[in-house]
């Protein structure tokens, strides 16, 4: 698989990629893209339907408004899709994973695929996400991963001492997560062609985050504490994880993903200089490594004081969450990027004249500017009334198809000269 040589030097900022990105929005021949014959899918069946599927789909995808949005380009409507978009508020999962552990349910291609395509028909979304987790990598790394009954996931042993950074196996993601990539090729071949599909990973720092931990953390004291004492064992881990997480991402988009969100959601306990001197050189070592012709979702949550310096690292579109204003930390991040976001999840327990009132909000704040996807800050809460979450979609969808067809221009935002 042909991936860029890793320069840590060289600027990644949205420009260079997102010159990439309208150059391939056209036909891509695997060729073109120097990539070998694909793999075989889960199946011929899977695999005639895929390749018949991406003929077709990708003419389809590429004029979707998802993917307009991440190349900055003017849409009909605001694209929407949500973080947990499958999960536990919709009734079909809930029976599914009354009936299938969790862990088994990411490792079976066709359950995978029933539960991403039918949450994306359901809300009516535009853009599906492949239903996995961001710890699937945890078991090649040679720890041990499991989910307990409401506890969410815990790893063993967690990695605490400099030397058991030596230790982590080196990830051949095609071989160890081949369900993972089977899954993909099921859903690309099950999900209409028009609807892109997202892969996603997660940043170095937030995975190392979960190996150390052991779990989640309040405070992330073990993390930082290797952090603080020991540079060269920091840097190993971090250079280690950057390198498996690439070709972990490469190989979805080899397998069919259209676009990738690489979620670095607890970024936030660091402050800026932290970020840029511990974080911010491997994130971006591991964007840099990510084949052209996928576009970037760059997400963290906490980050009101870093978006300028996770620009900085890599990703054509920054996910913000709820705590900063749309409008403000767009304007802070300039030109050439697209911003993701920000309806606070738990809006979506008040009633629907306050959820509509927020979701103007929001749209006011992007005011027609190409290279705005809604979403919600972070993903969707397990009770979330369902009826909502339907009814949030189809209001995004009215609501700036309204604003984008009227014929004034924004006054919030000056459009750049459009260059040909
Ligand atoms: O968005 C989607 O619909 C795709 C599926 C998806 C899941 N996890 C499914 C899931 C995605 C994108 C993730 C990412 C993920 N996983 C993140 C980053 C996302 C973020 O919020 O910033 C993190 C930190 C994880 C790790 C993880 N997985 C945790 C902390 C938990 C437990 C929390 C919980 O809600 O129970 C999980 C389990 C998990 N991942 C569930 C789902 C639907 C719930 C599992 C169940 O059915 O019981």
């Amino acid at each position: 698989m042909a991936r860029k040589v890793i320069n840590m030097t060289e600027p990644t900022g949205g420009d260079a990629r997102r010159e990439i990105l309208k150059k391939n929005s056209g036909v891509r021949s695997r060729k073109s893209a120097g990539l070998g014959p694909r793999p075989a899918a889960g199946g011929a069946g899977a695999d005639q339907a895929a390749k018949a599927g991406r003929e077709v789909g990708r003419a389809a995808w590429n004029d979707s408004r998802f993917l307009k949005a991440c190349r900055l380009e003017p849409v009909d409507a605001t694209p929407i899709w949500l973080m947990r978009q499958a999960g536990r508020y919709m009734k079909e999962y809930r029976d599914l994973r009354a009936r299938v552990p969790f862990l088994e349910l990411c490792k079976n291609p066709d359950l995978v695929s029933e539960v991403t395509v039918t949450a994306a028909q359901k809300l009516n979304v535009d853009a599906a996400i492949i239903f996995a987790d961001l710890l699937l990598i945890v078991e090649p790394l040679g720890l041990h991963l499991e989910y307990s009954q409401g506890e969410g996931p815990v790893i063993k042993p967690p990695l605490r001492a400099p030397a058991d950074v030596d230790r982590l196996h080196d990830v051949h993601p095609e071989q160890s997560l081949g369900y993972l990539y089977d899954a993909i090729r099921r859903t690309r071949a099950d999900l209409d062609a028009r609807i892109p599909l997202i892969g996603f990973a997660a940043c170095p720092f937030t995975l190392a985050s979960y190996l150390i931990e052991g779990g989640g953390s309040r405070n992330y004291r073990h993390t930082k504490a290797l952090m603080y004492r020991d540079r060269g064992a920091w840097r190993a881990l971090m250079e280690h994880l950057a390198r498996c997480l690439s070709k972990y991402i490469n190989a979805q988009i080899d397998a069919g993903v259209q676009a990738v969100q690489v979620f670095d959601t607890w970024v936030g306990c660091l402050g800026p200089a932290d970020y840029r001197d511990y974080v911010l050189p491997y994130t971006r070592m591991m964007l840099q490594a990510v084949m052209p012709g996928a576009p970037i979702i760059h997400f963290g949550t906490g980050t009101a004081m870093l978006l300028e310096a996770m620009r900085e690292a890599g990703g054509n579109i920054l996910g913000i969450d709820s705590h900063v204003e749309l409008d403000e930390a767009w304007g802070r991040l300039g030109e050439g990027v697209g911003v993701q976001g920000n309806l606070d999840p738990v809006v979506l327990y008040a009633d629907q004249a306050f959820i509509r009132s927020r979701t103007q909000r929001i749209l006011d704040q992007a005011a027609g500017r190409p290279g705005h996807i809604f979403n919600l800050g972070h993903g969707l809460l397990p009770d979330t009334p369902y009826e909502n979450v339907v009814a949030l979609v189809a209001m995004v969808h009215e609501l700036s198809s309204r604003r984008l067809s009227e014929s004034h221009t924004p006054q919030a935002f000056e459009a750049p000269p459009l260059k040909s």
